[in-house]
């Protein structure tokens, strides 16, 4: 999309159609397996609620936020009960009660989270995903505590529905992932013995459920490729047909002696690192960035003429000549999602719809 717009302040740009586009296209990639649109950190740095009511709005039925209180600001801003929220770091102490009334599903590792939600579970039946460790050893039920997992949730069925059984895979190598998928099935066999019969069944993120079909099972978790944010392998989103979504902009402020000043800094979440290693690019002009400080950042323009007031891109689809999210990733040797989700929400998130900009 064009990204014209008077500016003094730095401003990510949240294309919500190219979103819509993308889960679009994942959703015809994985299918008949639904997706789920992971929202986690902020919608990765982009703007939760927007993001997921956009998310809504493409007809995803699932989203996953990491923790109750995330899930509970979905609901409060309007996230429509028949969509599922997943929740699924669950600390000591957590809300289930008001997280019960607001309908969010829970991923469960352990029999002690089992028993803080059936504490308070009153009204309603709690829904819940119970988790076994394939690997990654975040967090989920070892092989060994497995069966004793499923069959306390078994036992407590009055109070809640096992709605899945899941588990999340490191997606670092082919043999590694394979060995995951063999653990969860035999997780899978292990719990339909006892007499589980979960109706979804997850195991795999943005890498996996693209590339193969034995990581999909019942649903797939997207969060990077639905921002069209790649992994960090210097492999491009459009060479998967995804479409950045963020575009990040800021003014130039002062110019002098050659040097011209843009109004984004580290405080905002600009890496140092990417001085001497990455060009902004202003009408089209890339001007290499020479230092970057607490909140601006100043470019190198040599003889050429850039005045205050110009829009200097940062990064975005490159449809302008600009660099991408990728670009920047693989200068600073890091992925893109790790820039993103280190915007500073001081950074004004302005969002499009069919080039129409939202009031949030
Ligand atoms: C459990 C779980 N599932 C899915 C995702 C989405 O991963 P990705 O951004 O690679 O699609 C994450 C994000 O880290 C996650 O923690």
């Amino acid at each position: 999309m064009v990204v014209d717009l008077p500016q003094t302040a730095p401003t990510a740009t949240i294309d919500l159609s190219a979103y819509r586009r993308n889960l679009a296209r994942l959703a015809a990639r994985v299918a008949p397996c639904a997706l789920m649109a992971v929202v986690k950190a902020d919608a990765y740095g982009h703007g939760l609620v927007p993001v997921a009511r956009a998310a809504v709005a493409a007809g995803v039925e699932w989203i996953g936020t990491i923790d109750v209180e995330t899930g509970l600001e979905l609901r409060r801003n309007g996230i429509p009960r028949d969509v599922a929220v997943l929740t699924w770091q669950l600390a000591p102490n957590e809300d289930y009660a008001a997280a019960i009334e607001a309908e969010l599903d829970f991923g469960v590792s352990t029999i002690g989270q089992l028993e803080e939600i059936v504490a308070v579970c009153a009204s309603r039946r709690a829904r819940v995903h119970l988790k076994i460790d394939t690997g990654l050893h975040r967090n989920g039920a070892s092989v060994e505590e497995w069966p004793a997992l499923v069959a306390r949730a078994l036992a407590l069925s009055r109070s809640m529905e096992i709605v899945g059984v899941w588990t999340h895979i490191a997606e670092a190598s082919e043999s590694e992932d394979s060995a995951a998928i063999d653990r969860f099935s035999a997780a899978l066999a292990v719990a339909e013995e006892l007499g589980a019969s979960p109706t979804v069944r997850h195991l795999g993120a943005s890498a996996a459920a693209f590339t193969r079909a034995d990581a999909r099972f019942d649903l797939v978790r997207i969060g990077a490729f639905s921002y069209g944010i790649s992994p960090g392998d210097g492999v491009s989103p459009s060479s998967l047909g995804l479409e950045p979504v963020m575009t990040l902009t800021a003014p130039v402020t002062a110019v002098n002696l050659g040097m011209a000043t843009i109004a984004i800094g580290y405080g905002d979440g600009i890496p140092s690192a990417a001085a001497g290693r990455v060009r902004v690019v202003i009408d089209g002009r890339p001007y290499m960035i020479v230092s970057v400080q607490l909140d601006r950042l100043t470019i190198d323009i040599g003889d050429a003429t850039v005045r205050p007031g110009d829009t200097a891109a940062l990064f975005g689809a490159g449809a302008h000549g600009e660099l991408t999210l990728q670009d920047w990733a693989d200068a600073l040797g890091t992925i893109g999602e790790e820039i993103v989700t280190r915007l500073s929400p001081r950074i004004r998130r302005r969002f499009f719809s069919e080039g129409v900009e939202l009031n949030r």
